[in-house]
């Protein structure tokens, strides 16, 4: 198939384009305040109401705008200080393991687990487009070398857990709890690289696969994307089990799939089935695969997991007409047909829509809480729609939601947050023609033509309503042409596609539009994911996160650094990752690693050239690995 460039960038996308979301700063941290003064807010808040009513009257007949400016400025500061607005970002406490110190089992081990990783980035499983099976296309064998390097690496985990060769190189591992009753905790991750193009190989400063350390980074394909998930979780389990402090009571269960960078098709799929054949629908309490990760956003640090996915389409456009000689051409050949349709689609792209159901208000929500640096305008808008919510008959402001969609496709390229695109293809459905093909001959008319145009659907939208978009917008073209249009398996009649004053064509027609899913596979958007503090899975999520943060090293080193908080908010990815086959498991899935990025290092060039990740970090997040195992199974809220 041909998605696999596609899902290359998909992934690419998935991590780029989502990490772009969350805007670099170099501004310093806000000095922390939000718990103590809420807390005084709320204990003050009747006299603060007297307080502020005076000072609306006297405001009301001074009528200064510098009084004005001071009001809105302090009225908008404080999450929980402003009338009875319940913010829709409140944060969970940080969670730290009760019965074990298991921030202490990575101590002393940044070189072994350096050494996990670069070993790992040394097996070079690269996956391509077109893959023939396993057991004959010999290039799938790689993969038995890297299950072997993981038998030799870490031997307590292959001990101590079950491992499954699902279907050959998609792996389980089961870690038995000794309480059947508690749902399993499921991590999930890649073993498969997008490969080095040989064009490239020349480019990179370190081999590909040499699995280099510096003494800062480690160097290579796979480094980041995924084997830093695989590895990350691989460690923490091993080292737990050697620290021998810790024996579940809850199941963890890990799942490695093979070809996610060419969608999963061998692996997850399997994977999911597997899983779901034994454990049941719903059986998992909480699932993390990779996905965004630690990033600045208007001079707060953010922790943004993805709680939903884009869906995804890619249309063939088809025209066949007649052939004959070019010395007596018709009008318009296949070719002139299909560049007017295409010339349609992209005269009426889709409209991009913000739900207010939709982390992206969230996430804005969070910004103006915490952020030092968020728009004023936007903030006063965010707290509007929060308002309208929390009013009586609870009805949305319209206006307001509408400024923050106008932010999200606008505003927020406009004022630098986003680069240009990002934003809108957020909060929209994308569309970009991609391939196209016909003609051979100079003097023949071309008898098929064919484009192929990629779409990332909206969390708004579906499958379904895209197919439907694109009858409207190319039906109406084709008959002026006088083309017949056959859109997903059936004829479209004149009456079938919503179009409006024209009349019907009668006589023989001058060919036919056919429109069709290529490569066989659509997906519809994910199912959001909870992303509020009344969800015990996000609780244990953002507490774990809090928790690791709170304990790195620098923040005992510096009091400056230990002032410093980290922010949960929901997020979305435009891409696509394994857990499209991993639905049926839980409600709760998360696309999130905890890895603070090297400053200015474009998301640690996946997919590209010189793909690295920092050390130090990486031995952080297999510290918040082993954190998060140890409080989900301390958790008896999930
Ligand atoms: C956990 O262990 C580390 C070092 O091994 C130590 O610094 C820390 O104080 C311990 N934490 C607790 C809560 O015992
Ligand atoms: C498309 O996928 C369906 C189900 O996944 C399968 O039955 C069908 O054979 C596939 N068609 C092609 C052309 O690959
Ligand atoms: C999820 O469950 C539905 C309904 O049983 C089933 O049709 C579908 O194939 C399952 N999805 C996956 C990805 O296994
Ligand atoms: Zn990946």
């Amino acid at each position: 198939m041909v998605v696999d460039h596609r899902s290359r960038d998909t992934v690419s996308m998935s991590m780029s384009n989502e990490k772009t979301l969350l805007p670099s700063s170099s501004a310093p941290y806000r000095v922390e305040q939000s718990d103590k003064e809420s807390n005084w807010f709320s204990k003050n808040r009747k006299s603060i109401g007297v307080l502020f009513g005076l000072f609306l009257i006297l405001q009301h007949f001074v009528i200064s705008p510098y009084l004005l400016d001071f009001w809105e400025e302090n009225s908008f500061k404080h999450g929980h200080g402003h009338g009875n607005r319940k913010s829709s970002c409140e944060q969970a406490e940080p969670i730290y393991p009760k019965n074990h110190n298991v921030s202490s089992i990575v101590e002393g081990q940044k070189d072994r687990i350096v050494n996990w990783l670069s070993g790992a980035v040394r097996v070079p499983t690269e996956v391509y487009d077109v893959m023939g099976e396993i057991g004959e296309d010999e290039r799938w064998d790689v993969f038995y070398k890297f299950s072997e390097y993981l038998e030799t690496s870490f031997p307590r985990v292959h001990q101590h857990l079950k491992r499954t060769r699902v279907i050959t190189h998609a792996l389980v591992f089961e870690w038995e709890g000794s309480d059947p009753s508690l749902k399993p905790l499921l991590l999930t991750g890649h073993q498969d690289v997008v490969p080095v193009l040989p064009a490239t190989r020349a480019l990179w400063t370190h081999d590909p696969f040499g699995g280099e350390y510096d003494g800062e980074f480690i160097w290579g394909r796979g480094s980041s994307d995924d084997k830093s998930g695989v590895i990350g979780i691989l460690s923490a389990i091993e080292l737990l089990l050697e620290s021998g402090d810790f024996t579940p009571t809850r199941s963890v269960i890990l799942a490695f799939g093979c070809d996610e960078e060419t969608g999963g098709k061998v692996g997850a799929s399997h994977l999911g089935q597997w899983i779901e054949e034994k454990y049941g629908k719903d059986s998992i309490a909480i699932l993390v695969d990779e996905g965004n990760e630690l990033e600045e956003a208007w001079g707060q640090l953010f922790a943004a997991p993805a709680v939903g996915e884009k869906g995804y389409m890619d249309l063939e456009l088809k025209v066949e007409t007649l052939g004959g000689h070019s010395s007596v051409p018709p009008q318009h050949t296949g070719i002139g047909y299909i560049a007017l349709l295409i010339a349609a689609l992209e005269k009426h792209p889709h409209e991009p829509h913000l739900n207010v159901e939709s982390p992206l208000v969230n996430y804005l929500a969070c910004g103006a809480d915490n952020s030092p640096e968020f728009p004023k305008h936007l903030k006063k808008s965010v707290y509007k729609v929060e308002d309208s919510l929390s009013s009586k008959n609870g009805k949305v402001d319209r206006k307001a939601l509408k400024e923050l969609e106008d932010w999200w496709i606008e505003g927020s390229y406009k004022d630098g947050t986003l680069p240009k695109g990002t934003g809108r293809a957020l909060v929209g459905t994308t569309q970009a023609v991609d391939i196209i093909d016909g003609g051979l001959k100079v003097n023949a008319l071309p008898e098929n033509v064919v484009a192929i145009v990629n779409h990332r659907i909206s969390l708004a939208s579906s499958v379904a309503e895209l197919q439907q978009q694109l009858v409207d917008v190319i039906y109406p073209v084709a008959h002026k042409l006088n083309l017949e249009v056959e859109a997903f398996g059936k004829e479209i009649q004149f009456h079938e596609c919503h179009m409006h004053g024209a009349k019907d064509i009668t006589g023989p027609k001058a060919g036919k539009v056919i429109l069709n899913v290529a490569h066989n596979m659509t997906l519809d958007p994910a199912p959001v994911s909870p992303f509020t503090v009344d969800s015990a899975a996000w609780r244990v999520l953002s507490g774990t996160v809090k928790g690791v943060y709170a304990t790195r090293p620098e923040a005992k080193s510096s009091k400056e650094e230990a002032e410093k908080t980290i922010i949960m908010a929901p997020s979305i990815s435009t891409g696509n990752t394994d857990t499209r086959h991993y639905w049926n498991l839980t409600r709760n899935i998360y696309r999130f690693a905890y890895l603070v990025e090297a400053k200015k290092t474009n998301h640690n060039n996946i997919h590209t050239i010189d793909e690295h990740l920092p050390a130090n970090a990486f031995v952080e997040q297999v510290r918040w690995f082993a954190n998060f195992i140890v409080n989900v199974d301390e958790s008896r809220d999930i």
